[in-house]
């Protein structure tokens, strides 16, 4: 497929808990790059972590999930998620940013930064970096 197709309607099942600011900061972030949202709020993700597999160690503070039912774990920058919707990754089960780095989309404060990488989530229970992001 052209990779234009992939620049609007891409949609993401985002799980979040309902008080958490950020989760709808990274929301709007993904909105307003051309993704479609739907949102399930949960009490506890502990069991939607499980569900897709995500280790303690690659977890942050929300899922989103594709159509494809990849999962898209905390604050990755949209461009990396089109990027890799894009490209085939039968071994991968998604991308993940863990914990919250400061600066990444949806914890903007004041201008601050933290280095952080996107990383890919395999099958196996193995990541690789999948993009650095140094600004
Ligand atoms: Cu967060
Ligand atoms: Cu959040």
């Amino acid at each position: 497929m052209p990779s234009e197709s992939f620049e609007s309607e891409e949609s993401l099942l985002v799980h979040k808990t309902p008080t958490c600011g950020c989760c709808k900061m990274w929301i709007k972030h993904l909105e307003g790059n051309g993704f479609t949202t739907s949102i399930e709020d949960h009490s506890n993700l502990q069991e939607i972590k499980e569900k897709y597999d995500i280790k303690p160690e690659f977890r942050s503070c929300h899922t989103g999930v594709s159509k494809d039912g990849y999962i898209f774990e905390g604050h990755i920058p949209s461009k990396y998620i089109t990027k890799f919707l894009s490209e085939e990754h039968p071994n991968a089960i998604g991308l993940s940013v863990p914990g919250m780095p400061l600066g990444s989309p949806g914890m903007e404060v004041e201008g601050m930064f933290t280095p952080y990488d996107v990383l890919i989530l395999f099958k196996d229970g193995t990541s690789k970096v999948y993009a650095e992001v140094r600004k």
